[in-house]
């Protein structure tokens, strides 16, 4: 091979070198790659294995009802009225006319568009006691897919306990449930299968103690909650 041949050969493959680390450093300004900020495959479980997120205690409706703050019910309720009146007969607004919903059949006021998930809930629940109306007050886009009521929620117990009382107050169909101080502590050993109705799933959460055992005497000594068509007021 002589000196020529030699030189176009070798200048041939450093030229294609040249060319494909090129293109492999204009690809990379193109492609971008970027480090993940946290590696992959983490693995959380604390939060969940604890019992679910946020488990609340379970609120024992029949002792916490009577001894409620009905004025602070009704301030809160202030939150509700600008889509919700109150008074019997009252007009719909963009939510409807609240008068007589503890104990109502959910999704059922006259002359109220309903969305079809409120009506979906209402053929399986069919009344608005004070644990299905908590659950939904707490967060109802995630207690109710689908609703319409836009409000974000009360988070606090103690206002939707309020607001609750207050609701009572205004036309309710049914009365306040007796004391179940177990169902509100289910870590107590005898809270077994008596408190198998609001599965106490929150073993190790912030259960609060039953204060007042055997609770406030003589309001409602009705039996499940929804039984008792008598108004107490
Ligand atoms: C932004 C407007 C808005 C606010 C604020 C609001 N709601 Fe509603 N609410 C609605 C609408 C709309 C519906 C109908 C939901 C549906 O059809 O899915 C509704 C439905 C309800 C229902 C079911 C009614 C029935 O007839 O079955 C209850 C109970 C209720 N709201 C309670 C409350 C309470 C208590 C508050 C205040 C803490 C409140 N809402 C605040 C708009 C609102």
């Amino acid at each position: 091979m002589s000196d020529l041949t030699f030189n176009k050969v070798a200048g041939a493959v450093l030229a294609t070198g040249l060319a494909i680390v090129g293109l492999r450093e204009l690809s990379s300004g193109v492609f971008a790659t970027e480090k993940a900020e946290k590696p992959g495959y983490t693995i959380e479980v604390a939060e969940e294995a604890a019992g679910g997120p946020v488990a609340e205690a379970p609120i024992d409706w029949g002792t916490v009802l009577p001894t409620a703050d009905v004025a602070a019910g009704e301030a809160v309720f202030a939150k509700c009225k600008s889509c919700h009146t109150i008074d019997n007969g009252g007009a719909n607004g963009t939510g409807p006319n609240q008068w007589g919903i503890v104990g109502r059949k959910p999704g059922a006021h006259a002359g109220f568009a309903y969305s079809a998930a409120m009506v979906e809930y209402g053929a399986k629940n069919p009344v608005w006691d004070f644990e299905r109306l908590s659950a939904f007050i707490t967060n109802p886009a995630k207690d109710m897919p689908g609703t319409k009521m836009g409000f974000v929620g009360l988070k606090k117990a103690e206002d939707r306990i309020n607001v609750l009382a207050y609701l009572h107050t205004k036309g309710a169909t049914i009365a306040f449930p007796a004391p179940n101080p177990a169902a509100a502590a289910p870590a107590a050993p005898a809270a077994g299968a008596a408190a198998s109705a609001t599965a106490p799933t929150a073993t190790g959460s912030t259960a609060t103690p039953p204060a007042t055992a055997g609770g406030p005497a003589g309001q409602a000594p009705t039996t499940g909650a929804a039984a008792a068509p008598t108004a107490v007021k």
